[in-house]
């Protein structure tokens, strides 16, 4: 069904267990904050997940449900500049944010954290609206193409300089669908 995926990066199991460490990673995390404002339990209506979309909707789909406590949803869309096919040259937000964040305890998450430009513009946008706190996450970390400096507290994998797909990730709007992240055959690779 896929005869362009090349080989395998990162598993179904190896991703399944890596959502749920970082689902018991933000519980505590968010214990603490929470402890602060004096609650003891996670029951507070206070905790928001902002999924990056289209990307983050898979890896977000499968976390919130490793997350046993109340929460709301709030999706922000990003478009990146454009450039060449699959380098970011920075950032703008493609949808509304998110009303009443003030006070809330708010983690964003996207799927891939690459050039950093995506995050540092979602996080500049989010922390106007006085947050109690921001945290962010990603499922992959390029580590080594940031052009800006940008801070994330969860990361499932870092993986090497190569394009993927799958698990919520596209090429060309493509593959999103396929269950385990992937690199695609070399002559199809974009050019970069
Ligand atoms: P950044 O703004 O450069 O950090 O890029 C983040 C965005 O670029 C992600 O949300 C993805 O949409 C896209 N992206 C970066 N690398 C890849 C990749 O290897 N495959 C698919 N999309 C990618
Ligand atoms: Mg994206």
């Amino acid at each position: 069904m896929f005869p362009e995926i090349d080989r395998i990066l990162v598993t179904r199991e190896q991703i399944a267990q890596r959502v749920q460490a970082m689902a018991q990673e933000i519980i505590r995390d968010l214990k603490v904050d929470l402890a602060k404002d004096g609650h003891t339990e996670l029951d507070e209506d206070r905790i928001v997940i902002i999924p990056i979309m289209t990307g983050a909707m898979i890896f977000v789909a499968d976390l919130v449900r490793e997350l046993p406590m109340k929460l709301s949803l709030g999706l922000v869309a990003v478009s990146s500049y454009p450039g060449e096919s699959v380098t970011s040259k920075g950032a703008h937000l493609a949808s509304e944010l998110p009303e009443d964040l003030e006070g809330k305890h708010i983690i964003v998450l996207d799927d891939i954290l690459d050039s950093g430009q995506t995050l540092a513009t979602v996080k500049g946008l989010l922390e106007a609206q006085n947050p109690a706190s921001l945290r962010m996450g990603v499922m992959l970390d390029k580590k080594t193409k940031r052009t800006v400096d940008v801070h994330v507290d969860y990361v499932g994998f870092e993986i090497p300089d190569e394009f993927v797909v799958g698990y919520g990730l596209d090429f060309n709007g493509y593959y999103r669908n396929y269950p385990e992240i992937a690199v695609l055959k070399p002559e199809l690779i974009p050019s970069r």
